[in-house]
């Protein structure tokens, strides 16, 4: 009897089930009333009285052990079921995926850092502006053509409401309610009547900055713009000024950066010139430091502005300005790493 017993536990302990209604027919083969282990209470009558208490014991330990065995299988396939039909609230739930900042965002933060490393503050002016703040006070004639309608958004009724063409509008709104020494950057957006195509849009974004202090000089300029350029654009980089025009600047440069993607060698991003153009500057005109109310014989200052979009496109050789104002996701996702 004993090693019937036996027997049978090993047989159950080797039992597996492919199907969930398997489960029931094992109850029934073992644990019901005539199942194999039900029967064994039957035989226990015809055991001798001295191993009564032995044999006993043994069937009520296999009885325990197959129950035990088949919730277990059955519970197993619950278990599994439940997975499939995705009603197992213990999963963890679906990532929600997380956006990542725009490119342009990107790249200014990173200008704004490094000005901010030398000390310049941040300050923002209107997006609607007026003839005075975006060019008379800067000193463009009136016959200027930037004040013409074909490169500046007027308000038809009322010419003297514009959308500002630059940041340098910026500039003058500062120097207005700030006496020297004025060391501030101005990011912002903004636009131009211009036709949109690869390499221009309506809308787009600029920093602007600004020194104004008593002994300014062009070498501070050129050595800001230079810890600049190799802070963004590594530390290799050169820069080249070349003499330029701009009515609120007297002397006025272009400044050139090394191309960083081929170290100056030439490629189709520099086209094979080895620079990439990327600021206008300048030492601020005293005709602009006196229309803002600013002593011209005590204060010399330096002013230069840059396309957030144009650096953004030479940093990582992007071809089409208007990347940046559709949205595309698979566009976007590129610069998540730069986050
Ligand atoms: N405002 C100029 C533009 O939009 C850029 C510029 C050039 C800004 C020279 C300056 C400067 O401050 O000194 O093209």
């Amino acid at each position: 009897m004993l090693d019937k017993i036996k027997a049978l536990k090993e047989e159950i302990e080797k039992i597996s089930v492919s199907a969930k209604e398997d489960v029931e027919e094992l109850r029934i083969k073992y644990i019901s009333k005539k199942g194999l282990v039900g029967q064994l209470f039957n035989e226990f009558k015809d055991v001798p009285a001295d191993l009564k208490k032995e044999v006993g014991q043994a069937i009520n330990d296999l009885k325990d052990f197959a129950v035990n065995r088949i919730n277990e299988l059955k519970d197993n396939f619950e278990a599994a079921g439940q997975e499939q039909s995705g009603t197992d609230l213990t999963m963890p739930g679906d990532p929600i995926r997380l956006g990542s900042r725009h490119p342009l965002s990107v790249v200014k933060n990173e200008i704004i850092d490094i000005f901010t490393r030398l000390g310049f503050t941040i300050a923002e002016g209107p997006e609607i502006e007026d003839d005075w703040h975006v060019f008379s006070a800067l000193n463009f004639p009136p016959e200027h053509p930037a004040r013409d309608m074909q490169d500046t958004f007027f308000i038809e009724k009322n010419p003297d409401v514009l959308l500002r063409t630059h940041t340098s509008s910026v500039q003058v709104r500062v120097m207005e309610k700030t006496q020297p020494p004025i060391r501030a950057i101005f990011p912002g957006r903004v636009f131009r009547n211009e036709a949109i195509s690869a390499r221009s849009h309506c809308i787009f974004h600029q920093i602007e900055g600004l020194y104004v202090d008593e002994n300014v000089s062009f070498a501070d300029l050129k050595q800001t713009l230079l810890y600049f350029a190799r802070e963004f654009f590594g530390e290799k980089s050169q820069i080249r000024l070349r003499p330029s025009y701009f009515p609120f600047t007297e002397p006025s440069a272009e400044m050139d950066v090394s191309c960083s993607i081929c170290g100056g060698e030439g490629c189709n991003v520099c086209k094979y010139t080895g620079w990439l153009e990327i600021l206008g500057c300048g030492m601020v005109d005293p005709n602009v430091l006196e229309s803002c109310n600013i002593d011209s014989k005590k204060y010399t200052g330096f002013a230069f502005g840059m396309g957030i979009e144009r650096i953004t496109m030479l940093k990582y050789g992007i071809k089409d300005i208007r990347h940046f104002f559709e949205n595309d996701v698979r566009f976007l996702k590129q610069f998540e790493s730069a986050n």
